[in-house]
């Protein structure tokens, strides 16, 4: 790396000592703590994720990177503090937040997360892109979860940072995020090449189930498997957890994802109202566009089945529509 990037590599991991220590120790931290404590969070856990507290002061970080002789100009630009108009002098951005560290690969901190103790925006104050960090290149959690992924041949992919934590913290130590809901291209190959397995575990609320269709489009069309797993309306994976387990969440949810094609029905079946006549006909010509672009004989028979048996069509009536679709899409 550049002097610039070891600049700022060095900040962070100055920082994230700074506010785990923060955290961790009673006389700064317990309002940080009693929020973690709230959410279940594990005392092994927080060692793990490095995980820090920014107290309620604008001047904390500031002045100890102004006594290790930092450039605050360059800090301003890693959005760890910023200047006032009037006289030029920094304050502290991170005030009262919980600090989740995101790392690189080689588990160094090259991002911070700050989340609010309560329902102020933003939820989440990330630090902006830099030379060192781009969301969009990272999976939060990988470093930690490498091996384990490696060993099973299987990775989980879930949308937030709480839910790889709690994750990790049950034991399930192949998750990552992707940090929100839109993974991106960089993200996607970085997941293909990680694992046979894929499973897409976002939050199952509308955006999340939106964002587990584009996600699976851009996982699939190579060796990879890829699932895609539920839970009950309105849940997250680390609500899913702390309401049922992480041995319930390996076996229902995990255990129990979908096939890509089968999400896709459900998916499709869901934008429509089968007890009418022309929606189920549109209903069955969303399957065949699918079914039509499987590579398996097999598998576009297995499915051309599933429908005659549902909707009373013959067999033979589907497989000439969907040869034509397959037409049309060559
Ligand atoms: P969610 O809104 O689902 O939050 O965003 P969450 O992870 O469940 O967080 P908790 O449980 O309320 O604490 C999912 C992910 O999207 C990104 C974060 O990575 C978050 O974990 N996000 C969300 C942001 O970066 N900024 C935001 O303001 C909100
Ligand atoms: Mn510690
Ligand atoms: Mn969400
Ligand atoms: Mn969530
Ligand atoms: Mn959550």
């Amino acid at each position: 790396p550049s002097d610039q990037n070891k600049k700022h590599l060095a900040a962070f991991e100055l920082l994230t000592k700074f506010y785990h220590y923060l955290l961790t120790t009673a006389k700064y931290g317990s309002v940080g703590m009693a929020y973690l404590e709230k959410r279940a969070f594990s005392q092994e856990i927080i060692e793990r994720f490095q995980i820090g507290y920014a107290v309620n002061s604008w001047n904390a970080a500031s002045s100890l990177l102004q006594r290790r002789h930092v450039d605050l100009s360059q800090m301003a630009k890693l959005g760890l503090v910023a200047s006032r108009g009037f006289d030029q002098k920094y304050f502290d951005k991170y005030r009262n937040r919980i600090i989740f560290p995101i790392f690189n690969l080689r588990g160094k901190a090259i991002a911070f997360a700050g989340r609010t103790l309560g329902d102020e925006k933003p939820k989440y104050l990330n630090t902006p892109e830099s030379p060192i960090f781009h969301k969009g290149d990272i999976l939060y959690g990988y470093h930690l979860a490498r091996p384990e992924i490696r060993k099973r041949n299987q990775v989980v992919l879930l949308e937030g940072y709480v839910d790889v934590i709690r994750a990790h913290q049950f034991g399930i130590t192949w998750s990552v995020a992707s940090m929100g809901t839109s993974l991106t291209e960089k993200q996607a190959s970085i997941l293909k090449r990680s694992a046979e397995t894929i499973v897409v575990c976002y939050d199952s609320d509308s955006a999340g189930i939106e964002a587990a269709f584009r996600a699976a489009g851009m996982l699939s069309g190579g060796s990879n498997l890829i699932r895609i797993a539920r839970m009950p309306e309105g849940l997250d994976p680390d609500d899913y957890m702390i309401k049922f387990g992480g041995e319930q969440f390996k076996s229902d949810v995990i255990g129990a994802s979908q096939t890509l094609m089968s999400f896709k029905m459900d998916y499709f079946r869901r934008k429509r109202n089968l007890s009418d006549e022309g929606d189920r006909l549109l209903y069955i010509e969303d399957v065949l566009r699918e079914v039509s672009m499987l590579k398996q004989a097999v598998a576009r028979d297995h499915y051309l089945r599933l429908l005659a048996d549902e909707f009373s069509i013959s067999l033979d009536a589907l497989k000439v529509q969907a040869k034509q679709l397959q037409k049309q899409l060559q």
